[in-house]
């Protein structure tokens, strides 16, 4: 952490900061402070942490016209003994890489990833929610600095942290599922796997059919056959099929999910059964109906997991039981939540503790 230069104010500001509301919500509450640092001639200069604050941008700056940017979302818990944990973050700040290299953008090295995060976290500490499942949910992300309408890559960026005390993503309710038949969400040797706020406007316009029929989340099929599952936007898919997990392989139009990662895992670990595998839409809403299609949810580190109530396909509607003690779904989320929270032994490697400043 002694390579983040930390402002005088930070101290302060976080001591001063308060939530009155009892329902946090999700990105609604931020740190006052933020991590910033410049790139430009090849390199990085100082990353430092700062009061949290509008950031100035040159209105021919490329991010604004061609959307050179990518982000992560991560989440740091409080255990009950006061301490911090981030779960798992060498693997956002290897995929932070991936999607830089796919967006030409300069990589962050890993070690000073995980510096600032856990700056950040640090001195965060005092508004660290610890309640089941809350989290401080951080938000790295990367933009195109550089002025200019010539459309090449930039050769100046800017990488910011925020953090929010989060609470849930979804309010608890299980989650109605649109089937997208028409729109794609990206093709093959796109962009997909990369995290990079493209796909995800890619996905609004069909989002807003999904709420405009009065469901929660567009499923993404592939963009060759209009077939084959892919995912949910901002999150990965399984199903329960006859007691065992089954989730899209991945492939370069599918983001890599860590939280999807963890419960192939966790779900090992427990003895289950999980297929990686190509998961026809079709195959899934014909088991539903045939009642071995049992469970299915949505996953990723915002949403943990999201069990789906219902699929809309075609003007058809699949519903999933309703299972009294919310399944496996259910189990493996308070599972991984308990690991995460510290209050479960978790597999090695997947805690880092946050050391407290000086
Ligand atoms: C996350 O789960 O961290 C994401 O980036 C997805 C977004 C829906 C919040």
């Amino acid at each position: 952490m002694n390579n983040i230069q930390v402002h005088p104010d930070v101290p302060k500001l976080v001591a001063n900061f308060k939530v009155e509301d009892t329902s946090l919500g999700f990105g609604k509450y931020y740190s006052p402070i933020m991590i910033t640092a410049k790139y430009s001639k090849g390199q990085w200069g100082k990353f430092s942490l700062e009061p949290y604050a509008p950031i100035p941008l040159d209105p021919c700056a490329k991010v604004l016209h061609y959307a050179q940017e990518i982000f992560e979302g991560m989440k740091t818990f409080k255990k009950k003994n006061g301490d911090l944990v981030m779960f798992r973050p060498e693997m956002n700040a290897r995929r932070f890489n991936m999607s830089a290299r796919r967006m030409a953008m300069p990589e962050v090295p890993e070690q000073l990833y995980l510096d600032a995060c856990e700056a950040i976290c640090a001195y965060s500490k005092s508004i660290v929610p610890g309640k089941n499942g809350e989290s401080l949910y951080l938000r790295p992300f990367m933009i195109a600095t550089e002025a200019g309408l010539g459309i090449k890559p930039a050769t100046e960026f800017m990488f910011i942290i925020i953090a929010s005390p989060s609470g849930g993503y979804f309010s608890g309710e299980s989650v109605k599922v649109y089937v997208e038949r028409k729109d794609i969400r990206c093709a093959p040797g796109g962009m997909g796997y990369a995290k990079t706020g493209g796909n995800y406007a890619a996905s609004l316009n069909s989002y807003k059919k999904t709420l405009d029929i009065g469901c929660d989340q567009t499923m993404w099929l592939d963009a060759l056959e209009h077939k084959y599952i892919e995912e949910m936007s901002g999150m990965n898919f399984f199903a329960i099929i006859n007691g065992a997990l089954h989730t899209p392989t991945l492939t370069d139009t599918i983001l890599d999910g860590i939280t999807r990662k963890s419960i192939i895992d966790l779900a090992r670990l427990e003895g289950l059964e999980v297929f990686e595998r190509k998961l026809a839409v079709d195959e899934v809403l014909d088991l539903v109906t045939k009642g071995q299609c049992t469970e299915a949810f949505m996953c990723g580190t915002a949403a943990v997991i999201a069990p789906v109530k219902s699929f809309l396909d075609k003007g058809k509607i699949f519903e999933l039981p309703i299972i009294a003690d919310g399944g496996i779904s259910m189990k493996l989320r308070q599972k991984l939540i308990d690991i995460q929270c510290g209050n479960h032994p978790a597999p090695e490697g997947w805690l880092y503790p946050v050391k407290n400043h000086q």
